[in-house]
């Protein structure tokens, strides 16, 4: 591969996400891991939020919600999402899609009590993306899981990860004059080489 040089070169597109984000670290003022997660629903209506990306493995991206969410329903409905990672500061950006499955064992377990009990606690008080009637009930439902799980509370049955394992990952940076360079990786599974392609900006 001419051509790929610089900032894009490489032959393991999971490094080079944890490189930019690494860099990324550095220069923005906050999350640089929030990607903005896409998926669509049963009618076929996307829907898009932010998460944080807690974790670039060797083969997958993962981040962490509650089960019972309106984005956990679209993908496990789909078992396919995509997201994008967008740096103000570096001017470039990642995308990924590909198919997703849940991250619901001991890594979850890690992660869920690697957070701060506050954190920990919230998670349970929550019925995300359900109506809730006031601010003051979800304090009180704070206060309620308090009580009962007590300074170490296990990580929810209804809260944990997702795993994404792209198909296809993007590496765009801002190029003088709107040429900007692209490079997208694609393979047709996980024991499959990736194929690398410059795109037109
Ligand atoms: C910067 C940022 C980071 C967020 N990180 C998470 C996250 O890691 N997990 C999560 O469930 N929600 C996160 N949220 C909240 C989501 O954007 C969203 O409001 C929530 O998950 C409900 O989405 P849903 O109704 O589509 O399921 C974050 C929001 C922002 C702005």
């Amino acid at each position: 591969m001419s051509e790929r040089g610089s900032i894009f070169a490489g032959e393991d597109p999971f490094a080079l996400a944890r490189q930019w984000l690494a860099e990324a670290e550095t220069s923005e003022p906050n999350d640089a891991n929030a990607i903005a997660l896409a998926t669509v629903d049963s009618d076929g209506l996307p829907d898009v939020r932010m998460v944080l990306l807690k974790e670039i493995e060797p083969a997958a991206f993962v981040f962490y919600t509650n089960y019972g969410s309106a984005k956990a329903h679209e993908l496990d409905g789909a078992g396919k999402a995509a997201f994008v990672l967008h740096w103000k500061s570096l001017r470039r950006q990642i995308r990924v899609r590909g198919a997703v499955s849940r991250e619901d064992g001991p890594l979850a377990d890690e992660y869920y009590a690697s957070r701060s009990l506050k954190s920990r606690l919230g998670a349970w008080a929550s019925r995300q993306s359900q109506p809730l009637e006031s601010r003051a009930a979800l304090m009180a439902e704070v206060a309620k899981v308090t009580a009962r799980l007590g300074p170490n509370p296990p990580r929810p049955p209804f809260w944990g990860g997702y795993r994404i394992i792209p198909s296809q990952i993007e590496f765009w940076a801002d190029g003088a004059f709107r040429l900007h360079d692209r490079f997208v990786w694609r393979r047709e599974g996980t024991d499959k080489d990736w194929k690398i392609e410059r795109l037109n900006p």
